[in-house]
C-alpha cells in the first residue's frame, strides 16, 4: 500500500469545507482524486498532483443528484448539459411522469407530454425500440452527466396498446411487463407513472401494479406524477402507497404540491400522511423551489384556470411567453378554443401556495428534483436554476434548513433513495462527482422572463474525475455514465 507521501493523485482539491453528503457536519479538508476516484481525505499538505485546484474558502460537495427531469432526449442531443452543469448537477434520473424515451416501439404514437421528449423531430426521427438500444447510444455518445434512467408507464402503454382510453387487457399487461424486464435487465432503476395526464389516466391501480411485478423480481422504484395533485391529492398519496405496499417496492412521489388555492395549506394533511407511511415502508419524495408548475399546455378548461404563461407552441411560437387568458381575449375564443389552437404546447401554471412550496421542501426527508423541461423555447427557470435556489434563496436567506441538510438533500438522500452506490457521498473509493461553489454567492439567475441562466457562485464540477465546468465554464469534457442499482 502506497504511503501517503508518494500517493498519486490526478487531482488535489485544496483548502475547502467539505461538506459531504451525509448530512454530517462540515469539515475543513483537502481531497484527492486518482482517474474517475476518491483517493484521499485529510490534510494534504505533503501531497501534489498533476492539478491543484484552490478552493479555499470555498464548499465542497458531492455532485448534486437531480432527482426528477424530463433530460431522456437532451442527453443525447444536447450532450454538454449545460443546464444542469452550470448549477452543480453530476447526475440525472430520467424517464419521469410517465414518460420515457425508450423504449418505444417505432409504430407507437406521442401524444402529450410523451412528445416532449421523443417527437418524430428528435433524434431524427429515430426511436429506441429496445431500452439496451437508448443506454447504448448513451454509451457510445456519452453526456457530461451520469444518467439514472427509469421506464416511463406511457411510454410502455403507447407501445403496447392500441387504445389508451381503457385499462390495459392481460395480453397488454404482458406485453409491458416483457419491456420492462429487458429495461430492467439493461439498467433501468425503476418505472415512473404519469397518470394525471390523459395518455395514462385510464390505467387502473390493479393495471399498474400488474405491469410493475418486474420491479419487485428485478429489485426497482416505483416514481409517480399522481392522478391528482389538487382536491383528491390525499386518494392520490394512498395509492401510491397502496401500489408500493402490493409490491414491496420503494414509492417515490414527484414533484410534490398541492394546487389550486382551495388546496392552498393541505401540505400540512400530506406530510404528516408521507411521514406516517415512511414507518411502515419505503416512501420517497421530491420539490422543485417554485410556486409555478409548468407541463404540456392542457385542454380542457378546468385545468386552464388561474395564470396560465405559454412555455412552447408549434403552431404559434410568437406568442411564448403570453399569458393565455390574454390570448383567448385577443381572439375572442374561451380558454380551451386558444389551447387547442396553440398546440402542440407547453406552459407555465402559477398554482402553488409558497408557504405549501416552503414546508414541502423544509420536511426532512424531501429530495430535489427540478422537472425542468428542456425542450421549451422558453422554460421554467426551474430547468437551470433549482439547485442554485435551494442553496440561495431557501438555504442561505431563507434559512430553511442547515447547508449541511440542502446538500444531503441533493445528494446522499437520492442515492441512497435510487439505490446508487459510491455516489451521492464524499468518501475514499466513490465516484468523484464533485462541486465546488461559494456559499455566500451562490444562487439562482434564471427567471420566467429570462430563464436560461446559468447560476451564480458554481465554481467546479467535477464528474468520474474529469473537471467539466471551471471558473464558471463549461469546458466541453462529456464524461457522464449510465448508472444503475447496486443494491
Ligand atoms: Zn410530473
Ligand atoms: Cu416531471
Amino acid at each position: 500500500m502506497a504511503s501517503r507521501d508518494d500517493m498519486k493523485l490526478s487531482i488535489l482539491i485544496r483548502g475547502a469545507t467539505l461538506i459531504d453528503g451525509t448530512k454530517r457536519p462540515r469539515v475543513d479538508a483537502d481531497v484527492g482524486i486518482d482517474g474517475d476516484q476518491i483517493v484521499f481525505i485529510g490534510d494534504a499538505s505533503r501531497l501534489t498532483a498533476d492539478r491543484v485546484i484552490d478552493a479555499s474558502g470555498k464548499i465542497l460537495a458531492p455532485g448534486f443528484i437531480d432527482s426528477h427531469t424530463h433530460d431522456d432526449a437532451a442527453l443525447l442531443l444536447d450532450p454538454l448539459m449545460l443546464a444542469k452543469v452550470s448549477q452543480g448537477v453530476t447526475s440525472v434520473v430520467t424517464g419521469n411522469c410517465g414518460v420515457s424515451t425508450a423504449p418505444l416501439a417505432d409504430h407507437a404514437p406521442r401524444p402529450m407530454p410523451l412528445s416532449l421528449i421523443a417527437s418524430r423531430e428528435l433524434h431524427g426521427g429515430a426511436s429506441f425500440p429496445d431500452f439496451a438500444g437508448y443506454l447504448g447510444a448513451l454509451e457510445r455518445s456519452p453526456a457530461s452527466v451520469n444518467v439514472i434512467p427509469m421506464v416511463g408507464h406511457t411510454t410502455l402503454r403507447v407501445s403496447a396498446m392500441d387504445a389508451l382510453d381503457r385499462e390495459a387487457r392481460p395480453d397488454e399487461v404482458r406485453a409491458m411487463q416483457a419491456l420492462l424486464s429487458e429495461a430492467m435487465d439493461a439498467g433501468a432503476v425503476g418505472l415512473s407513472t404519469g397518470t394525471y395526464y390523459p395518455p395514462a389516466a385510464a390505467a387502473t391501480t390493479r393495471e399498474i401494479v400488474e405491469v410493475c411485478r418486474p420491479l419487485a423480481e428485478k429489485g426497482g422504484i416505483y416514481v409517480t406524477h399522481m392522478r391528482d395533485e389538487a382536491d383528491r391529492c390525499v386518494e392520490s398519496i394512498e395509492e401510491t402507497l397502496e401500489i408500493g405496499r402490493a409490491l414491496g417496492v420503494p414509492v417515490v412521489i414527484s414533484h410534490h404540491k398541492l394546487a389550486r388555492e382551495q388546496n392552498f395549506g393541505r401540505s400540512l394533511v400530506t406530510l404528516p400522511l408521507i411521514e406516517a407511511a415512511m414507518k411502515c415502508q419505503c416512501v420517497g419524495l421530491d420539490c422543485y423551489p417554485y410556486d409555478a408548475s409548468s407541463t404540456m399546455l392542457h385542454q380542457d378548461e378546468a385545468r386552464l384556470k388561474g395564470r396560465v404563461r405559454i412555455a412552447s407552441s408549434g403552431s404559434h411560437p410568437e406568442l411564448v411567453g403570453h399569458e393565455l387568458a390574454d390570448i383567448a381575449a385577443s381572439w375572442g375564443v374561451s380558454l380551451a378554443e386558444a389551447s387547442k389552437r396553440l398546440q402542440p404546447a407547453s406552459a407555465i401554471y402559477f398554482s402553488m401556495d409558497e408557504a405549501d412550496v416552503q414546508r414541502i421542501l423544509a420536511f426532512e426527508q424531501t429530495m430535489i428534483g427540478s422537472d425542468g423541461l428542456p425542450s421549451s423555447e422558453k422554460p421554467h427557470p426551474r430547468l437551470w436554476g433549482t439547485f442554485s435556489r435551494v442553496l440561495g434563496r431557501y438555504c442561505r436567506e431563507l434559512n430553511l434548513f442547515p447547508l449541511e441538510t440542502a446538500i444531503w438533500k441533493m445528494t446522499g438522500l437520492t442515492a441512497r433513495t435510487f439505490g446508487i452506490g459510491r455516489r451521492g457521498t464524499i468518501e475514499v473509493g466513490n465516484y468523484a462527482d464533485l462541486v465546488v461553489f461559494d456559499a455566500q454567492t451562490v444562487g439562482d439567475r434564471a427567471t420566467y422572463e429570462n430563464p436560461a441562466q446559468p447560476s451564480a457562485g458554481i465554481e467546479t464540477v467535477i464528474v468520474n474525475g474529469e473537471v467539466t465546468f471551471a471558473r464558471g465554464v463549461h469546458i466541453g469534457r462529456r464524461a457522464g455514465r449510465v448508472l444503475t442499482r447496486t443494491r
